[in-house]
């Protein structure tokens, strides 16, 4: 009984290709009550976890040398050490405030700071990453080669998205992208290997610490995502192959801003507003774009007056989610209506607007922008 208990608690797979079983707080009676699912099509599911399926995806490529899985399993491994703080971010007042000494003497850390630190100790450990660019580091990371074999990865990194929601129990996210080196092995990493177009992403991907802990992330082969089981501390597949919907009924905008847009984003929020759209703005990139990858819609972070590149990270937050968004079916572009991977870096942190989400709301803004971006010309 525990056993299918704990089965039907888990997202359920059918050989390779999931099925969305999901069975949550279930009992012994709910199961006999549920016609599809008797004891048998149960036991004769199998869960994936994300190392199982990190192994398959390998597997199918004849020329791989196992590194990136090992990178993306280390990547999942660091997140679940994040998920474990998040969750006790609420505890903050009895384990004590950031600066001061927690009950074990050591010192308390903002969880972005934490999440940075994590994420970079572990891939030190690892051997399999070169280098890191993060927004909490001015420079680049460069890393110790491990037993003496040098990297051929580095991994570009917002550790903790969102964070200000940390401290009122809202949803934040980790966001990640791939790349391979562009030197040689044996020359010390430097600046110019990381920063690369969106394009040359090998893969990308995103944590967030929701209502459950979910990993999504593609390799340029379509997105999956997988569900964290507190039970058994495994990230289980539970949603493969996703498919953003055309278009949806959210749009997603800090719309207190609206008077400091240019008249053609104006132009089109109103035209959302006059579709009755539904407004949700989480002030989580990670968070509000899970909710339109899922649900459809479109997430907007246009030029303001205090910020007329845009406020988001090229590198470490717009492409790796326009590679998940775009490997979904979505697209992403900048309010100057250039493909977000296609647009030049030329320096780490980088911002640029973004227009991201279902096709067909992207390609409705870019209509809004070359009509009214040409009366304001
Ligand atoms: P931070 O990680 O500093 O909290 O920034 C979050 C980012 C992004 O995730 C979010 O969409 C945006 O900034 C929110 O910015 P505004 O508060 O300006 O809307």
């Amino acid at each position: 009984m525990c056993i299918i208990i704990e089965l039907a608690n888990l997202y359920l797979i059918n050989g390779s290709k999931t099925q969305n079983y999901r069975l949550p707080h279930l009992s012994l009676l709910s199961i006999r009550r549920h016609k599809s699912y008797t004891f048998t099509s149960i036991m004769n599911k199998k869960i994936v976890t994300l190392d199982e399926f990190i192994i398959r995806r390998q597997k199918e490529h004849d020329d791989a040398t196992g590194s990136l899985s090992r990178l993306l399993r280390d990547i999942g491994i660091a997140s679940k050490i994040i998920n474990r703080e998040v969750n006790k971010a609420g505890l903050v007042n009895i384990l004590g405030v950031e600066g001061s000494e927690n009950s074990t003497g050591d010192m308390v850390q903002k969880l972005d700071i934490f999440a940075n630190e994590k994420i970079i100790e572990f891939l030190s450990m690892s051997g399999e990453c070169a280098a890191i660019v993060s927004e909490e580091n001015e420079d680049i990371v460069k890393l110790p080669a491990v037993n003496g074999k040098k990297a051929n990865y580095v991994l570009v990194m917002d550790p903790l998205d969102g964070s200000s929601n940390i401290d009122v129990n809202v949803s934040v996210g980790t966001i990640f992208g791939i790349y391979k080196r562009k030197s040689e092995f044996d020359r010390e990493i430097e600046i110019e290997d990381c920063i690369q177009a969106g394009l040359e992403l090998v893969a990308s991907g995103y944590v967030l610490y929701g209502t459950s802990t979910i990993l999504v992330y593609t390799t340029g082969h379509g997105v999956n995502g997988f569900t964290l089981d507190p039970s058994i501390g495994e990230f289980c597949l539970s949603h493969s192959d996703m498919k953003i919907p055309a278009s949806g009924n959210y749009y997603s905008v800090n719309q207190g801003y609206y008077l400091k847009f240019d008249l053609e984003m104006r132009r089109y929020i109103d035209h959302c507003s006059d579709l009755n759209l539904r407004l949700r703005y989480i002030g989580s990139m990670v968070s509000d774009i899970h909710r339109i990858l899922f649900q459809g819609g479109i997430f907007l972070y246009p030029n303001t007056r205090k910020y007329p590149h845009g406020k988001l990270r090229l590198l470490y937050e717009c492409n790796p989610m326009a590679m998940i968004v775009e490997q979904a079916g979505g697209k992403a572009i900048t309010c100057g209506l250039e493909r977000i991977l296609a647009v030049p870096v030329s320096n780490i942190h980088q911002k640029v607007t973004i227009a991201i989400g279902s096709p067909d709301m992207v390609d409705e803004m870019k209509k809004f922008v070359e009509r009214y971006s040409a009366v304001n010309a």
